[in-house]
């Protein structure tokens, strides 16, 4: 996925690692929209930001989505409401391949209170170079589109 244009959001759990991956994507040349959340200090809740990236990545604005929390489960369960998002809530980097691999997760989601930066940066770069392997995968994915319906 080179040069994927990335849609960003955190909300207060995860402003500061969305902070540090905004910029950390930007510096290696990735089209970053940051949605927020604008600061760490304010509590807001996370569906609120999973739907604006998952809305942009749903209508082809951006070919990846990043979002942070705390632990990234509730921006996971949030953008997985809306129909061609495929958001994974990873925390190992050996999970982003195969989420890329297997399951061509469109969305990925981090915890920014358990999870380091340098995993989630490497988690991020197992999920940007790893490439959909389609085949049998990708009639799988085909059911699941089936269950949107
Ligand atoms: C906020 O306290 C926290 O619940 C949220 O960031 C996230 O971890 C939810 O899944």
């Amino acid at each position: 996925m080179a040069r994927a244009r990335v849609a960003i959001a955190s909300d207060h759990a995860g402003f500061a690692q969305k902070q540090q991956l905004a910029a950390w994507l930007a510096e290696k040349g990735y089209p970053v929209t940051d949605f927020g959340a604008e600061d760490g200090a304010t509590s807001v809740d996370y569906p609120d930001y999973a739907q604006l990236v998952a809305r942009a990545v749903a209508k082809g604005q951006a070919e990846l989505g990043v979002l942070v929390c705390g632990t990234g489960i509730g921006m996971a369960i949030a953008a997985n409401k809306l129909p061609g998002i495929r958001a994974a809530n990873i925390t190992d980097p050996a999970f982003a391949v195969l989420a890329r691999e297997h399951n061509d997760a469109n969305v990925v989601t981090l915890s920014g209170r358990l999870v380091d930066f340098d995993t989630n940066k490497r988690i991020m770069e197992s999920f940007l170079n790893t490439d959909f392997a389609a085949g049998r995968h990708s009639e799988r994915l085909a059911k699941i589109a089936q269950l949107e319906q």
